[in-house]
């Protein structure tokens, strides 16, 4: 309790935006699961964010950045650290050449509508997909339609302690490939620039928005819980079609089921644990492994887990030869 105390009290001192102390995570993800983290903060622009993080440097606590929450699987204990949610981080500034620049926080859904509202193309790959414009762009966020990495331009990120600056990277430099990037661990984006172009023909963009948004409602589950796609594609192979095949549609652990409209999809029916979604999904990927010699791998980030490596955005203070301190 008295380490609380203390963190509350260097934060706030800080200035580092809304803290929500012992917050828990299943407030902040879509899967509606996990237990709490040390504290939540909601820094509100990029010099709070850059205050945050050179705090939490000198109190060598670990951090991970959380955007929509839309992609992460946190352990019922929770999280051993503090999350930066970056949802307050909603600047927006339009600028000549269809060029956009926006706030982490901003959710994908409404640049896309944006976009599509202007005939401007690029990021239709985005449509459906939940989440954070920043959180997009560690994950290279996409679907069938094509990720932000047609249109990402540059991110203004803030970097992980001892040495916290905000730099400007750009996009080539984050090597975006299918669901992943090159951002080092512990560096969070605080703003994104997007270039975008004029569709030829009239209504194309929203056209397309809306089909590729038809398709989705067709064979993806929707309105439950649930983090989408479990796991990433196998090369030259689809895991919800190699799931299906496997016969493991409306395989459950309590509350937790593989759906039947889509198999890389768990959906969480109301009342299941961090634990028996995360035993299902080892589950899933056994029988898979066992049947057809392909062993897949996770896309859904799992947090707080014993015995997993840290998430791949933590920040973790033994990374800098800093000795971790426990609660
Ligand atoms: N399929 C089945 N059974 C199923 C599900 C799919 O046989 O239960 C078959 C489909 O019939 C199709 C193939 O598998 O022939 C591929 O399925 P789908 O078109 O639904 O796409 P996907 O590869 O499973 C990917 C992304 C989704 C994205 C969709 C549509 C990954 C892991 N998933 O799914 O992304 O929405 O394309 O663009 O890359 C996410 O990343 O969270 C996500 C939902």
């Amino acid at each position: 309790m008295r380490h609380i105390q203390a963190l509350a009290g260097a934060l706030h001192r800080a200035r580092v935006g809304e803290i929500r102390l012992e917050e828990r995570m299943s407030n902040y993800t879509t899967m509606g699961v996990g237990g709490p983290c040390r504290a939540l903060v909601r820094p509100p622009d990029l010099a709070s964010l850059e205050r945050l993080i050179k705090v939490l440097g000198e109190l060598e606590l670990t951090y991970l950045p959380v955007g929509g929450g839309s992609n992460l699987l946190v352990a019922d204990e929770g999280f051993e650290g503090v999350i930066i949610a970056t949802d307050a981080l909603q600047e927006w500034d339009e600028f000549e050449d269809f060029i956009l620049r926006t706030g982490a926080g901003v959710a994908t859904a409404r640049i896309v509508k944006w976009a599509s509202g202007r005939n401007l193309t690029g990021l239709e790959g985005l449509a459906g997909v939940p989440g954070s414009i920043g959180g997009a762009c560690v994950m290279n966020a996409g679907g069938r339609g094509g990720s932000i990495k047609e249109s990402l331009v540059s991110v203004e990120v803030v970097t992980a302690p001892p040495a916290v600056h905000v730099v400007t990277v750009a996009a080539e430099a984050l090597n975006l490939a299918y669901r992943s990037s090159s951002l080092p661990a512990g560096s969070v984006i605080g703003r994104v620039e997007l270039r975008l172009e004029e569709a030829e023909k009239p209504k194309t963009v929203s056209e397309r928005v809306r089909e590729l948004l038809i398709h989705r409602r067709e064979t993806q589950p929707a309105s439950v819980l649930s983090v989408g796609s479990v796991f990433k594609n196998p090369a030259g192979d689809s895991a919800g079609r190699l799931i299906d095949e496997c016969g493991l549609k409306g395989l459950r652990e309590g509350d937790a089921v593989v759906s039947d409209m889509h198999a890389n999809y768990v959906v969480n029916m109301g009342g299941a644990t961090a634990t028996q979604i995360r035993t299902l999904i080892e589950r899933i990927r056994d029988s898979v492994e066992t049947l057809t010699g392909i062993r897949l791998e996770l896309e859904v980030v799992p947090v707080g887990f014993e015995g997993d490596p840290a998430p791949v955005m933590a920040w973790v203070p033994s990374m800098n030869g800093m000795k971790g301190r426990r609660r």
